[in-house]
C-alpha cells in the first residue's frame, strides 16, 4: 500500500493499493469514529463493488446503507442532489455521519458537494473506481454539479477525510473509460513529470499502483500550493481549454478524456509552431497518446474551437489563460488576449 498525505484545509491520506476495497472500513476507522455510512454509488458500480464495501464497513463497526444513482453525467444534477439531501434528512443522518462516494468522478463530485452542504458539512470519503477519479477527481477537494447553463457551475471546495483507491477495481472498466483516465495520466507527465512520461513510454501500465500514486503526488503538490484555484492550480488545465470546447461542440458525444488528448496534442502543436517546444517532444506525445488508445486529431476547425472556448461561462475578462508546454515535463501559464486565440492555434 502507498500513502500520499494531502495537507490542504483538511489534512488527509490517499491510500492506494491492491485489495484495499476490502480494507476500506478498517482504514476509515482510523480517521472516523464508527458512525452511519451512506454509500453513494451508481448502477454500474453497485453490483460490482457495493457489497464488498458494505461488508468491510460493517466489520469495522460502521452502519452502512447503499444509495444508487443512475450512471452518467446526468446524475450530477440539482435534482439528484435534492433527492440525496432529502434522503439523508429523512433518515436522520447527522454531521458526524459519513458519506462514502464509491465510483467515478460523477458520484465523487455529486457526493462531495452533497457532503459539503448537508448540515453545512458531514464526513466524506472517496473510493474512486475509475482511473480518472483515482488520479484526478478524488483528490483536491473540488466538488460540483452541473446546471442547465453549463458543467460544474454549482459546487464547493470540500476536502475528503480519506481517499481509498484499490487499483483492482479498475480491471472491470470498459476500455474507453480506462483510456479517458490515461489522458489525465499523460497530462501529469507533460505538466511536470518527464520521468513518469518516460515510464509510460516504456510500457508501465497507467492503471498500476505506482503510476496512480505518482499522479496523486503531482496533484497534491499543486493543490497544496493553490487549493482554491487562484493561480498555479490552473496548470492542471493543460489541454482543457480546447477539451471543453470539443466536448461542447460535440454535444458531449466526445468523452472528456478523448477531448483532453486532442486538446493536449493541439496546444503542443501550437507550441512547436511558435518554436517554444521541441518537435521531438510533440512526436513523443502523439505516439504515447495513440498507443494508449486516444485520438490526437481534433474534428473541429480552429475557428470553431476558439469561438466555443471564448464563450465558456467560467472565462473571465478579455484574456485567456493557456497552459503552454515548453517540452515534456515543463509547462507554464500564459495569458493571451482572447482575440488572439484562433491565430495562436493557426500559426505554422
Ligand atoms: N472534482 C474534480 O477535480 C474533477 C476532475 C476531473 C473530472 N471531474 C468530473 O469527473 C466526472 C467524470 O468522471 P469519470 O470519468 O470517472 O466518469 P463516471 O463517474 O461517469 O464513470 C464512467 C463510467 O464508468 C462506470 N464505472 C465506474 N467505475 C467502474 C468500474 N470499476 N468498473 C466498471 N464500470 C465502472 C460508471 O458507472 C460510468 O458509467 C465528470 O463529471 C467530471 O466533471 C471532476
Ligand atoms: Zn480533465
Amino acid at each position: 500500500m502507498m500513502t500520499v498525505t494531502v495537507q490542504a484545509s483538511n489534512t488527509y491520506d490517499v491510500r492506494i493499493g491492491s485489495g484495499l476495497l476490502a480494507k476500506s472500513g478498517e482504514l476509515a476507522a482510523k480517521v472516523l469514529s464508527p458512525c452511519r455510512a451512506l454509500i453513494l454509488t451508481d448502477d454500474h458500480v453497485a453490483p460490482l463493488y457495493a457489497d464488498a464495501l458494505e461488508k468491510s464497513l460493517l466489520d469495522a463497526g460502521f452502519v452502512p446503507q447503499v444509495y444508487v444513482v443512475p450512471h452518467g453525467e446526468g446524475s450530477k444534477s440539482l435534482c439528484a442532489l435534492g433527492a440525496l439531501l432529502e434522503h439523508l434528512a429523512e433518515q436522520h443522518y447527522t454531521r458526524t455521519d459519513a458519506l462514502f462516494a464509491l465510483g467515478g468522478g460523477v458520484v465523487g463530485d455529486l457526493g462531495g458537494f452533497c457532503a459539503s452542504v448537508y448540515l453545512r458539512g458531514m464526513h466524506f470519503v472517496q473510493i474512486p473506481t475509475t482511473l480518472l477519479s483515482a488520479v484526478d477527481s478524488s483528490v483536491g477537494g473540488k466538488t460540483a454539479i452541473n446546471l442547465d447553463a453549463g458543467k460544474n457551475l454549482a459546487g464547493a471546495f470540500y476536502q475528503p477525510d480519506l481517499v481509498v483507491c484499490d487499483p483492482d477495481t479498475l480491471s472491470t472498466l470498459p476500455a474507453s473509460v480506462l483510456a479517458d483516465g490515461c489522458a489525465e495520466v499523460i497530462k501529469y507527465g507533460v505538466i511536470n513529470d518527464a520521468s513518469l512520461f518516460r515510464s509510460l513510454q516504456g510500457g508501465t501500465s497507467p492503471a498500476c499502483e505506482q503510476v496512480i500514486a505518482r499522479c496523486v503526488q503531482n496533484k497534491r503538490d499543486i493543490v497544496e500550493r493553490d487549493e482554491f484555484d487562484t493561480g498555479l492550480r490552473r496548470l492542471l488545465n493543460l489541454g482543457h481549454t480546447v477539451a471543453h470546447a470539443v466536448e461542447k461542440l460535440s454535444d458531449f458525444e466526445i468523452s472528456h478524456g478523448s477531448a483532453v488528448a486532442m486538446g493536449t496534442a493541439m496546444i503542443m502543436r501550437a507550441a512547436v509552431a511558435h518554436r517554444l517546444c521541441p518537435k521531438s517532444d510533440l512526436d513523443a506525445l502523439l505516439s504515447l497518446t495513440q498507443k494508449l488508445g486516444l485520438p490526437t486529431e481534433c474534428p473541429y476547425s480552429t475557428a470553431e474551437i476558439a469561438a466555443a472556448a471564448l464563450s465558456d461561462k467560467k472565462r473571465s475578462g478579455d484574456t485567456i489563460t493557456l497552459v503552454l508546454p515548453y517540452g515534456i515535463g515543463t509547462c507554464q501559464l500564459c495569458e493571451l488576449p482572447a482575440n488572439k486565440l484562433q491565430a495562436f492555434f493557426e500559426s505554422r
